[in-house]
């Protein structure tokens, strides 16, 4: 059967850096037959603002200008792309465009995750779609794997590798035994790293795409100001050899997860089984391990970032809304968050109540009697041993690692001072957290 092509979206991308030019080309270029015949209908890429104008780019693209808000006031266009990243403009911009009933698509994790509730509840009123696939995880489907694929089940847990930086970080640190300053500069250098990282190796990044994917999972409001973060500038190459010796591999992971006790979200180093998928997954790419309890666990794996596999999100957001738009919904059928926010209630717990498996590094004088003394403080908090290296001294400091059973951070944050003020202890413990899936 023919299909009713004659339609055309109008689509206005707002930011041509990397994601915004790489989704222009995307849409106006070989593929763009292909989606038009997915769609049964054309988008037109009829608007472009950008801060610096690149003629060559935008020759066919009838408007084109420096100011954003034109395009979000122009009545003439469907769909606004925000590619400008940030919070100034883009959340005026965003919410001028929701203000003029135009779908917005936008790969803006950090507004997304702190200020997104006032944005989809302004989407709802409009009846518009506030659609966001591109900024968790660049080019993999996970909001639509999470929010559709997956829609039939509770989901137990997620953990996932969401920034390509730190990864690629750890990975340099794990196979070339480097610091991570030194290996830091590297990922500048290539262009992986900003010149302030900030957001990458502390996990602010990793927090915003875990805040996103926790509220989805659990039908909870975006809670950024939650999601406990903790970065990777700590990690020494000693903990990634002594990880290994004991059989893991040292991760940065966003975890989310529905415990008894509550809700954990969460984003640190951990130790995981180098026999895990997840442990192999190396270098800038990303990868998320769901599971859902009646699929099991599933894994979502490919690039975090880069212009054209993040394009490739967001223009699958915008097939999407023309798809909907082409349905006749009198009302949004594309959820904004995937559910109807049912468990405001729920309480993401502090992370003191949560419980974990811990790798201690304890800098310790090679005397008699000091493991005897820690152990016994590991005791007196109710932490149990499971496993412990104590190399031949080379000075007279010796690293003690231990690995621990569950235990709860409280517990182990009172332990952990006590330890330290051993005198026989002299320097700061290495702690991080084991995940077994
Ligand atoms: N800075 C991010 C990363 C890019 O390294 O993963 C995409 O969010």
């Amino acid at each position: 059967m023919k299909k009713n092509t004659d339609k055309e979206f109008k689509v206005g991308i707002c930011g041509l850096g990397t994601v915004g030019e790489a989704t222009l080309m995307l849409l106006t270029g070989e593929n763009s037959n292909e989606i038009r015949h997915r769609i049964g209908a054309s988008i037109c890429v009829s608007h472009v603002a950008t801060r610096t104008l690149k003629p060559e780019l935008t020759k066919n693209v009838p408007c084109v200008g420096t100011d954003p808000f034109v395009v979000a006031n122009d009545p003439m266009v469907d769909i606004v792309i925000e590619t400008i990243g940030g919070y100034d403009p883009a959340f005026e911009l965003i919410k001028q465009a929701l203000a003029n009933k135009k779908h917005v698509v936008t790969a803006n994790k950090a507004l997304i995750a702190e200020r997104g509730n006032e944005l989809f509840e302004m989407a709802e009123e409009n009846n518009v779609v506030l659609a966001f696939e591109s900024s968790v995880a660049g080019g993999i489907p996970i909001i639509k794997g999470l929010r559709e694929g997956l829609a039939a089940n509770k989901i137990n847990w997620l953990a996932g590798i969401i920034n390509g930086t730190g990864n690629f970080i750890l990975t340099k640190m794990t196979e070339e035994q480097r610091q991570f300053d030194d290996v830091l500069k590297e990922a500048q250098a290539l262009g992986y790293a900003e010149a302030d990282p900030t957001f990458d190796v502390e996990g602010i990044d990793a927090a915003h795409k875990l805040t996103i994917m926790g509220s989805i999972a659990y039908g909870i409001p975006l809670q950024f100001n939650k999601t406990y973060t903790e970065g990777i500038s700590k990690i020494t190459p000693e903990d990634i050899s002594y990880a290994s010796e004991l059989g893991y591999a040292i991760k940065h992971l966003g975890i989310a997860n529905s415990s008894c006790s509550g809700l954990e979200m969460r984003v640190h180093p951990t130790l995981i089984s180098k026999t895990q998928l997840l442990a192999n997954v190396d270098g800038v790419e990303n990868a998320i391990l769901i599971n859902g309890n009646a699929v099991g666990s599933t894994l979502y794996s490919g690039p975090g970032a880069g212009g054209d596999a993040t394009a490739s999100s967001v223009a699958a957001d915008v097939i999407d809304i023309a798809r909907y738009t082409l349905a006749g919904s009198s009302k949004p059928v594309y959820p904004s968050l995937g559910y109807q926010l049912r468990h405001k209630n729920i309480q993401v717990l502090e992370i003191d109540d949560v419980e974990t498996e811990y790798y201690l590094r304890i800098p310790a004088m090679d005397e008699v009697g000091v493991m005897a003394k820690i152990s016994s403080v590991l005791q007196a908090h109710g932490i149990s041993i499971e496993a412990v290296i104590q190399k031949e001294p080379v000075s007279e400091v010796v690293p003690i690692i231990i690995l621990t059973h569950l235990a709860k951070e409280k517990n182990m944050v009172l332990a952990m001072q006590a330890i330290e003020n051993l005198e026989e202890v002299v320097g700061d413990i290495n702690r991080i957290r084991v995940e077994s899936f």
